[in-house]
């Protein structure tokens, strides 16, 4: 979870180079940060408890400047506390070899019980610095410096991406190892970069080469060769990255997450536009697998995710079984891989990832293949693990998410579950050429409506809500059929970004338990879409009004706003598509509370955007 960088230079300074691409990964952890750089007097380095700023300041007045070869790492803490002591690189004794790391070294107790008593002093706490000195081990026996990192890698195990940098013969080299984490480098005429996260390669060239487990590369100026851990060279292709480099700014919002709110509207045009066949009332993905005879024989579909997209994956699942009538599971991704799962028939396993680097989802993917599901991913990422490794892939082309709260993700994915169901139920029958036309049409006319909840009217009413309520002991959002997910996931993002406890509840399970929380200081957001459940809906929310809760609604049944003490009145459309509106509400919601809290938005206490480790 942690972010890693290196570059190689022909002419210039790598130091302001590496701190820009530290900030473009401050996402995946924000405890720490330092950085280290290779010159002809050897390896200097710099490392701050905090966040990358504090370590831009240390490095204010150009101290580094000048160096060619460098890397860089953002932490966030797996073994040691957030210090200036535990903070990346780490190097060996002598100080010849400079590490960063994302992951975790599962066998580092035992190797660092046998350097101990071989005479290595470890000057910190984490598993990384075992590494380095491994390293600096066999550089100091006389073993050549490639030689040395590829024995020393066969060494470590576990879940790892590192950067390694040292020199021979005065000559700076970099070289990066994955067994796990992302990873992904690229060269120009003039550079070679390695980092955990394309955002950070962009900016130099959109032609990346994603390196794989188990590959050890070496990167020099316009060159990377890969090899395995036996020395054995690997060809990998470079692909092509189609994000711009300015989609990964801010513009001109305060925070990541409000302009990834603001997008969403264009997410849904680019996720879903370029794929609708009005004529034949269905939608054609532009990737293999997705045909009527590969799609008909499917029996049941298993969907695994986590936190956000598994939100999405709740959804998916009322979508594909209500459309296309294929049985569907949904599980936590960490539950589903441990808990010795059965597949029967003909299954689709389907993963939903805005990173494709989630490792519970991953590992769950995996093991659905190996119990002989087909694999299927709805992913963020082009080039991303998942990507790779799924046999059937629906890119939901979002662009960039930064903010650590997922927002703009989350529609992405509900808008390609709608797609994929559609797609299933044209394969399988179910939806005929007419009720397809007819979903297309849905979707075609709710980019307007979602521009109207972000408009300025519904703004200020979210803003009016958020300060009424920003000191409520906690929420409680329900919702039913497919708008109960939408209740975990207003939930979610009022915990991560606001801290406020907050939960999320099926209304028709509030009676058996939650019901006993509602009282006045209690505030209950229920969302309510037209559709076969109002009625069901409205009675929760006259029983959570007799024990005196105060009711935010959220949705466009005209019955429950007259209930309600306050409300949101969200545009009409299908129920299928309700969870995209609802859910900007709940988006902005949590995000003014945030701000009136005054908590850091993008980068919530504790998280990371990628949560590359189990
Ligand atoms: C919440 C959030 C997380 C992610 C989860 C899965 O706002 O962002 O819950 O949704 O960590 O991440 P991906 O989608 O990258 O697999």
């Amino acid at each position: 979870m942690c972010g890693i960088i290196g570059t190689l230079l022909a002419e210039g300074s790598v130091v302001e180079g590496i701190l820009e691409g530290l900030r473009l990964l401050e996402y995946r952890g924000y405890d720490s940060a330092g950085v280290a750089v290779l010159d002809k007097k050897g390896i200097s380095i710099r490392r701050k408890a905090g966040r990358i700023e504090h370590l831009a300041a240390a490095l204010a007045g150009g101290a580094l400047s000048g160096a060619k070869a460098g890397i860089g790492h953002t932490r966030w803490a797996t073994h040691g506390a957030p210090s200036d002591t535990n903070a990346h690189p780490h190097t060996d004794t002598e100080g010849r070899v400079a590490i960063v790391h994302n992951g975790i070294f599962e066998n580092y107790a035992e190797l660092r019980a046998e350097l101990s008593t071989a005479g290595v002093v470890f000057k910190s706490e984490t598993d990384t610095e075992v590494l380095a000195h491994l390293i600096g081990r066999e550089l100091a026996r006389g073993v050549e410096l490639g030689a040395a990192v590829l024995h020393s890698l066969r060494r470590v195990k576990g879940y790892y991406a590192v950067a390694v940098l040292s020199q021979d013969h005065d000559q700076p080299r970099l070289f990066c190892a994955r067994s796990g984490p992302p990873l992904a480098v690229a060269v120009t005429k003039t550079g070679a970069y390695l980092a955990s996260d394309v955002l950070a390669l962009i900016p130099h060239t959109r032609e990346i080469v994603f390196i794989e487990d188990g590959d050890v590369a070496e990167l020099e100026i316009g060159k990377v060769t890969v090899r395995n851990l036996d020395g054995k060279v690997i060809d990998r292709k470079a692909r092509r990255v189609e994000w711009d480099p300015e989609e990964a700014g801010k513009g001109t919002y305060p925070h990541y997450m409000l302009k990834e709110i603001h997008e969403q509207p264009d997410v849904l045009a680019r996720t879903a536009f370029d794929r609708i066949r009005e004529a034949k009332g269905d939608v054609e993905f532009d990737t293999a697998g997705w045909d009527d005879t590969e799609l008909k024989t499917i029996e049941r579909v298993e969907i695994m995710a986590c936190g956000t997209a598994l939100h999405a994956g709740y959804i998916a699942r009322y979508l594909i079984e209500g459309l296309a009538r294929v049985p569907v599971e949904c599980d936590y991704a960490s539950e589903f891989r441990y808990r010795d799962p059965v597949l029967a028939g003909n299954t689709m396993a389907l993963a939903i990832s805005q990173s494709g680097e989630t490792a519970d989802t991953l590992a769950a993917l995996r093991l659905a293949k190996e119990l002989g599901a087909h694999t299927a991913a709805i992913c963020n990422v082009n080039g991303s693990t998942l990507v790779r490794e799924a046999q059937r892939v629906i890119l939901t082309n979002a662009g960039p998410e930064i903010g650590v709260a997922s927002t703009k993700a989350f529609v992405a994915q509900i808008t390609a579950a709608y797609l994929l169901a559609l797609r299933i139920g044209r394969a399988r029958g179910t939806i005929s050429k007419e009720q397809g036309q007819e979903l297309v049409d849905e979707l075609r006319v709710l980019r307007p409506k979602m521009e109207q909840l972000l408009g300025e009217t519904a703004v200020k009413a979210v803003r009016g809500i958020a300060e009424r309520h920003q000191n409520a002991k906690g929420f409680l959002f329900l919702g039913r059929g497919i708008n109960f997910p939408v209740a975990l996931e207003g939930a979610l993002k009022l915990k991560e970004i606001s801290y406020v406890h907050a939960e999320g509840y099926a209304a028709g399970e509030m009676k058996h338990g939650p019901i006993a929380l509602i009282e006045p200081s209690m505030s209950i957001v229920a969302l309510n879409a037209i559709g076969p459940l109002a009625d069901k809906m409205r009675s929760n929310i006259e029983q959570v009004r007799a024990r005196g809760g105060k009711v935010i609604l959220i949705g466009s049944d005209e019955g429950s706003v007259q209930l309600a003490d306050e409300h949101v009145k969200v545009p009409e459309c299908s129920e299928w598509l309700s969870p995209i509106l609802n859910v900007i509400p709940l988006q902005l919601l949590s995000y003014s509370i945030a701000l009136l809290k005054g908590c850091d938005i993008d980068k919530p206490r504790n998280l990371a955007k990628s949560v590359t480790v189990e």
